[in-house]
């Protein structure tokens, strides 16, 4: 897959920018706080509906604008797709060849991607709800249906959260309807997040594997409900809710639910969140990512778009010739570097990036 012209029309510091890419390895070169990640940002924005950076589409506009407009076109198993994005009046409308979608589930997972940032070590060395977000926008590549899960759950959570806020005599009944939900919704959710962790589990090893030089084993696995099996969860999970609930109501809080799951990478069987060294995190989250890659290609017979941001000043010698070969194989990578970056790697396309202004560098 892979993205063949952008336009950007106010998102963030672009007022109106066409981008012509190319297959292979495209670079952006710049200083800092010219456009670069606004670049790659609107490319993920395009494809998934989200962006990396921030939560509200508010921040995405043009300082003083109203409106944002993303047009791109990619091309997927040799066919020309284009892509619309557009952002209105609060509003927004996303198009494929030119027919609107009703949901963005009919919409992700059209062109795939994986965005790979130095933020990304969050996965590793932050709380669950990074992992769990991660895994989430991974699966929603996969299956659409998994968003509509998670929102669907989300709606049933604050439901029941407000329910017991109330706190009001004769809850008990409603909040076993609630229950209910959450036990049909959540093992849903709890299903596919424990697949595509051991898909990702198998690939990240097999790449923490080699660029550690097989010392140490790298697997990831998903705890749900305190259970390290997928069948003990699912069993345990309806029969945990009712346990809780005379708690729940006393706390006034949810206490139990996919939810407050977590991932866990572990090295030779360790928390690698609590005794993994700096380097050892980084090659967990480059591992991963390239694990992301690999299973995205598996299931959808074609590697993805690879967007890296300023990740090869992050990582040692080793790790970024092995970065830099293996994208090799890629259809196509665009990344970042700053001007201030001594090796510059063989690129199909090199553009420049000054103050919201692209332009080509040969
Ligand atoms: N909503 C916005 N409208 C206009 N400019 C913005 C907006 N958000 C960020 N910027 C500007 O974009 C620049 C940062 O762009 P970014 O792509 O993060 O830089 P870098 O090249 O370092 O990756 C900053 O100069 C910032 O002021
Ligand atoms: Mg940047």
């Amino acid at each position: 897959m892979e993205i063949q012209w952008l336009h950007l029309k106010f998102f963030r510091n672009y007022l109106d920018q066409e981008v012509l890419f190319q297959s292979g390895l495209n670079i952006l070169q710049g200083e800092n706080g010219q456009g670069k990640t606004n670049i790659l940002e609107g490319i993920y924005y395009l494809l998934t509906g989200k962006s990396y950076r921030v939560h509200r589409e508010q921040e995405l506009m043009s300082w003083g604008e109203n409106e944002f407009h993303l047009h791109g076109d990619f091309l997927v198993q040799k066919r020309k797709l284009r892509l619309e994005s557009h952002y209105k009046e609060k509003r927004k409308i996303i198009k494929i060849n030119q027919v609107p979608c009703r949901k963005l589930s009919e919409y992700v997972g059209t062109v795939n991607v994986v965005f790979f940032s130095p933020d990304d070590l969050a996965m590793v060395k932050g709380g669950p709800a990074e992992r769990r977000r991660f895994l989430d926008l991974h699966i929603a590549q996969h299956h659409s249906k998994h968003i509509q899960l998670l929102n669907a759950y989300n709606k049933v959570i604050q439901q029941k959260n407000a329910l017991l806020k109330r706190g009001q005599n004769g809850v008990k009944s409603q909040l076993e309807l609630w229950n209910e939900q959450m036990v049909r919704i959540g093992s849903e959710i709890i299903k596919n997040r424990w697949e595509f962790t051991d898909l990702l589990s198998q690939k990240s090893q097999e790449v923490y594997g080699q660029i550690s030089s097989g010392r140490e084993k790298l697997t990831m696995e998903y705890h749900s409900l305190g259970k390290e099996n997928l069948s003990e969860a699912l069993e345990v999970f309806p029969k945990l809710m009712e346990e809780k609930m005379a708690l729940e109501m006393e706390r006034k809080m949810i206490l139990v639910g996919p939810h407050r799951d977590d991932i866990l990478f572990k090295l030779n069987d360790r928390s690698a969140r609590l005794y993994g060294s700096q380097g050892q995190q980084r090659s967990i989250v480059l591992s991963t990512k390239l694990a992301e890659l690999e299973v995205i290609r598996q299931n959808k017979g074609e590697y993805p778009l690879l967007l890296l941001d300023d990740v090869l000043s992050e990582l040692d010698e080793l790790r970024r010739d092995y970065l830099l070969d293996y994208v090799k194989d890629l259809q196509q990578t665009i990344i970042t570097i700053t001007s201030a970056e001594t090796l510059t790697p063989r690129a199909s396309l090199m553009l420049k990036v000054e103050n919201g202004q692209i332009r080509r560098f040969d």
